[in-house]
């Protein structure tokens, strides 16, 4: 029995996951697709409930969120989009919080801004998972991106992982790669535009641990070494400049022709929504795992998630 590590902690960042998290949570993630696999899901949260506050758009985030309490008996407080919340009579974040915090057992918050998921926790008596702060973090999709990396490569040593798009803006992009990079002999390519390059003390933290990394702005010469091309979209909401993003946004496009460069091993991975960055026609390739394994695996991962947060005694 290995103690549990993440009870009644706050979520709030990658770099809070040892090694040794990340193991349990592997186990219990596996548990939990058994579950449902097998029984569609059980009464282990029976009595919980979690509150879901988000500021911002979310369809994956949100809805897994709520099927993974669901799942396992739980109850909940879906406020998606706070406009119909005494947030739009001006209420604060802190004030906010700790009002749901009364009346349920977790709070999973997505918020514009950076540091609001930690500003929260400091207010809220009741942990915070942190789903999404601005340009941030986003540590639960980590988890679930390493899960299924893990899973479908029965491990994470020794791949090249090849993220593509707005590395500068997209939170999973940063929480993904700070998680990954405990693992020494990972390799990184980050191609991005010149602008929107990884923020660089993200870049010199990899270095310091020894991780191999390159940046660039083509994809071709890294393409053919890649074990995981993981795409994302340029992030428009962070945008002042909408003219930019209309010259940005398109800078790099999947598609199967490109795709004959990859290898026969290789996935691609998104977090979604896609908006044009990956053409439909790549779905049918079986190296397309964003909308089977990646997407399905939010679930369980958030499952295990709840249950090791809110259960003292369940490892
Ligand atoms: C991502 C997000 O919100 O950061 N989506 C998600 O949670 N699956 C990625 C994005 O919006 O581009």
């Amino acid at each position: 029995m290995s103690s549990n590590t993440f009870y009644l902690q706050d979520v709030l960042t990658a770099d809070q996951f040892h090694k040794t998290d990340l193991q349990l949570m592997l186990t219990v993630t596996k548990k939990m697709k058994k579950l449902v696999e097998t029984k569609g899901g059980s009464d282990l949260l029976k009595g919980k409930l979690m509150t879901a506050l988000f500021y911002e758009p979310s369809s994956r985030t949100f809805a897994s969120f709520i099927s993974a309490m669901q799942r396992l008996g739980g109850g909940f407080i879906p406020l998606q989009g706070v406009s119909y919340s005494s947030v739009a009579k001006g209420e604060t974040l802190p004030d906010t919080v700790r009002t749901f915090g009364c009346y349920s057992d977790v709070v999973v918050l997505r918020h514009p801004e950076v540091g609001s998921a930690k500003i929260a926790a400091e207010f809220c008596e009741k942990p915070i998972i942190n789903a999404g702060d601005g340009v941030g973090e986003h540590p639960s999709q980590a988890l679930l991106d390493f899960f299924t990396i893990s899973e479908h490569f029965g491990g994470v040593d020794g791949l090249t992982i090849t993220m593509v798009g707005d590395l500068l803006n997209g939170r999973t992009i940063h929480s993904l790669s700070k998680l990954l990079s405990q693992y020494k002999n990972v390799t990184f390519n980050f191609v991005s535009p010149e602008i929107l390059r990884l923020p660089s003390n993200l870049i010199k933290t990899f270095s310091d641990r020894g991780v191999k990394v390159t940046q660039s702005e083509t994809l071709e010469e890294v393409l053919p070494r890649t074990d995981v091309l993981y795409v994302t979209r340029v992030q428009k909401e962070r945008f002042t400049d909408l003219d930019l993003y209309e010259k940005l946004k398109y800078h790099y496009i999947i598609t199967p022709q490109l795709l004959r460069q990859a290898k026969k091993t290789a996935v691609v991975m998104h977090p979604l929504p896609r908006v044009g960055e990956i053409t439909p026609e790549v779905d049918l390739d079986p190296r397309a795992i964003y909308i089977t394994e990646q997407m399905t695996n939010g679930m369980y991962v958030r499952m295990a998630l709840l249950s090791l947060v809110l259960l003292k005694d369940y490892v």
